[in-house]
Order: structure tokens, then sequence, then C-alpha cells
């Protein structure tokens, strides 16, 4: 399988792109011009491709010939960079690749998710200093969001806890739903989020989902597993 990680040189890009290695699989890599060095470790087993990542016609050229594109979708800057980035990945991508999207539980669907009174604070916070500044635009990743979630392609879009770094524990569990109780713990391993992005790409049943992802040895993890 010849896959594309969009967004290559960040935290989660870096643990995709080491499982889809340790996988086999292809690597073509997009990432800002600066970056590049952030994957020396990986730069003879695969293709980095410098650039901004809502270049559409970057990302028609790392895309190509790709089975399938694993997108971190990040709000930095006012410069829809991640509706831009979602829009030209879907544009481009060969018809009948799968397409993984990664954002944050701020996303929904369908609006059933439920929220707690912290979270919509943060989130609220969060998206005003981020404006303030032009620094982060949360806005649009709602937005690259909303475009994915019409779209007919093979798409998955990973709704990722609060994240923290250390060894893997496997394979997060996953609900459709921000609230229910299994998500309750909030927490999953970095390098897990990424083990379950690159999952995605050979789970059918995922395809046009929405997960939102815990850790598995979490304690609501633990408690509500079957
Ligand atoms: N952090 C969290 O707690 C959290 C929680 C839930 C979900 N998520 C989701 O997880 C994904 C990745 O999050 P992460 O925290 O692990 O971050 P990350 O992987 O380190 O990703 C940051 C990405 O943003 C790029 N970036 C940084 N500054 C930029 C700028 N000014 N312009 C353009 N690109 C810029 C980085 O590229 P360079 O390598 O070029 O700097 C990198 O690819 C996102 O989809 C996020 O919504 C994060």
């Amino acid at each position: 399988m010849k896959v594309c990680v969009v967004g290559a040189s960040g935290k989660l890009g870096k643990y995709m792109v080491q499982h889809c290695l340790e996988l086999g699989y292809e690597v073509v890599g997009v990432c800002r011009e600066k970056s590049v060095g952030k994957l020396d470790e990986f730069k003879d087993k695969m293709t980095i491709i410098p650039g901004p990542t809502n270049d559409r016609e970057l990302i028609k050229q790392a895309v190509a010939g790709c089975d399938a594109v694993l997108t971190v979708l990040v709000p930095w800057g006012v410069q829809q960079y991640s509706s831009g980035t979602a829009q030209a990945v879907m544009d481009f991508a060969k018809p009948g690749a799968r397409l993984i999207f990664s954002c944050g539980w701020h996303i929904t669907r369908d609006g059933q998710d439920v929220y707690s009174n912290s979270f919509k604070l943060m989130v609220s916070i969060f998206g005003k200093i981020g404006r303030f500044f032009r620094a982060v635009e949360l806005d649009d990743q709602v937005e690259a969001c909303r475009r994915i979630f019409k779209s007919d392609t093979k798409w998955t879009v990973v709704r990722g806890s609060d994240l923290e770094e250390g060894e893997s524990q496997g394979l997060p569990v996953w609900s459709q739903h921000i609230g229910d109780p299994i998500l309750k713990s909030n927490k999953t391993r970095r390098i897990d989020f990424a083990l379950f992005m690159v999952d995605s790409l050979v789970k059918d049943n995922l395809i046009q989902e929405a997960p939102a992802i815990v850790g598995c040895q979490t304690p609501s993890a633990l408690e509500h597993s079957s």
C-alpha cells in the first residue's frame, strides 16, 4: 500500500510515518520546508515533499498514485489551513482512496455529542485567544470537517481526546459520541492516536464514521469495553 502522510513532521505525523513503515507501506510525507529536518530518522525510507499542506498543487503531486492519505488537520494561522488541506486531499486523491483525517473532540458530526461545561469553556477560550492573535482558527477545522462529512469519498475523521506522550498501550477504543461513558477518561497516548489513524486504513466499518477515541487502558475504557 502506498500512503501519503500530510503533516508528517509533527508529533502525530511522525508516529504515523513510523507505524506505516513498520507495516511495510510505501510512505510519501508532506511537511513545511523548515520542518524537513524533523524527519531525518526516516529520510532514507520515505519520500518527503516539502511545502505548505494547503498548497493544492503540492498536495496533487503528493497524493498521486497513493492508495490512502493520512491527514493531520491543523488550524494554524488565519489562512484556511485546515479546510484548504482537506479540500485539496479530497479533490486530488485517487478515486476510492482511503482518507483519514485527525481532529479534536470539539468536532461534532450530527450534533449528538454531549460536552461538559468545562470543555465548552476551554474550546471557547482557546478559540478566542487563537483568533485574537491570528495564530489558530478553530472554526476552520470545523469547516474542514463539514466539507469532509458531505463528501462521498471513503473518509474517516478520527476525533482525538486530550493527548499524552508515553509508550504504546495498544489500539484505542472508540465511540460515536462524546459523552458516552467509555470516553470519560479523555486521555490517549499520542502514539496510539497515530496507531488508530493507521489502523483505520484497513477498517471498512470506519468508512464515513467520525470515531471519538480514548486510550484502551484508561479507567473508562477498562470499565466499559465489552
Ligand atoms: N494536542 C492535543 O491535545 C490534541 C487533542 C486532540 C486532538 N488533537 C489533534 O491531533 C492532531 C495533531 O495534534 P498534535 O498536538 O499532536 O500536534 P502535532 O502532531 O505536533 O501537529 C502539529 C502540526 O502542525 C504543524 N504546524 C505547526 N505550526 C504551524 C503553522 N504555523 N502553520 C502550519 N502548520 C503548522 C506542524 O508542522 P511542522 O512540523 O512543520 O511544525 C505539525 O504538522 C490535530 O489534528 C489536532 O486537532 C490534538
